[in-house]
């Protein structure tokens, strides 16, 4: 793909630049990256990409391809099975670093030179073997509520200060996105946090303003879609919780468990 049709599909949010490498992204998820990217780059030309959970590689593969992005990192633990928060461990068979640069070699050729690979959970990686750090991290790893903080705090502390975090599956992590969000309010940094559809949640720093974009102000107007996606998702869970079977089973729960009231 050549600099001018890559311009044209992040200005234009194709999404038929995810198409080669599989990623695990709704359509809507997909737009909504390439939205923030276009947010991104034209802020930093030569910004550099973090991003926690590669798998084949399907989400790089915008940043492979721009030439405004000058380095990439990819941390992935690579385990067999990913913990989550909704089921016990959702398999990850042929999860390997190969495996996915050799994807990623075929869209974008030498380009992956320009991705540092990483083999670890984010919490072991030692910060000073990082090669630049990031102005953008994207936060897709293990789908649990203590991971997803983890892998957040890390992400602060190599964060360049007007930088974008940007975290996958809100829907499913979104306790620890309540814990993060109060402790800036807390703090009163100088932050903004929102949701793209369909669960890309933002939390944007000082001057990273990248919500001024076209692109991105276009998906806020109409972010009620992201937030009945999130909704929707759960509705199963309040639909076991309230049937009669779980009547005797919930007062039991309760009695055991206080009710966690997050809600203000
Ligand atoms: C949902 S997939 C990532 C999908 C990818 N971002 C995409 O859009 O196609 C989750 C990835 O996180 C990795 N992973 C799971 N637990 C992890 C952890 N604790 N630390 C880092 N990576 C982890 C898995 O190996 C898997 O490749």
């Amino acid at each position: 793909m050549n600099t001018e049709s890559l311009e044209s599909a992040l200005r234009n949010q194709d999404i038929s630049i995810f198409a080669p490498v599989n990623a695990q992204l709704t359509d809507a998820d997909k737009r909504s990256l390439l939205a923030v990217q276009w947010g991104l780059r034209n802020l930093y030309t030569g910004y550099t990409y973090l991003e926690i959970g590669s798998h084949l590689g399907g989400s790089l593969q915008p940043h492979v391809l721009d030439p405004h992005c000058s380095g990439i990192i990819s941390i992935d633990a690579r385990p067999t099975a990913v913990a989550d928060d909704r089921v016990d461990a959702v398999p990850y068979p042929a999860n390997s670093t190969e495996t996915m640069l050799h994807l990623l070699r075929n869209v974008a050729g030498e380009n992956v030179g320009k991705i540092f690979t990483i083999d670890a959970e984010a919490s072991a990686v030692d910060l000073a073997k990082l090669p630049s750090l990031p102005h953008l991290c994207f936060i897709d790893g293990e789908h649990t509520e203590r991971a997803a903080f983890l892998d957040y705090t890390f992400c602060r502390k190599v964060l360049r200060k007007d930088g974008v975090i940007v975290f996958h599956d809100g829907n499913i992590v979104f306790p620890a996105l309540d814990k993060i969000v109060n402790d800036l309010k807390r703090k009163g940094e100088n932050v903004r946090s929102y949701v793209l559809p369909s669960t890309v949640f933002v939390i944007e720093y000082g001057d990273a303003a990248i919500h001024k974009c076209d692109a991105i102000r276009e998906l806020l107007l109409n972010n009620g879609e992201a937030y009945l996606y999130g909704l929707m998702s759960l509705l199963h869970y309040r639909d076991v919780y309230s049937s009669r079977s779980m009547q005797m089973l919930r007062s039991i729960w309760h009695f055991v468990n206080p009710v966690r009231r997050p809600w203000r």
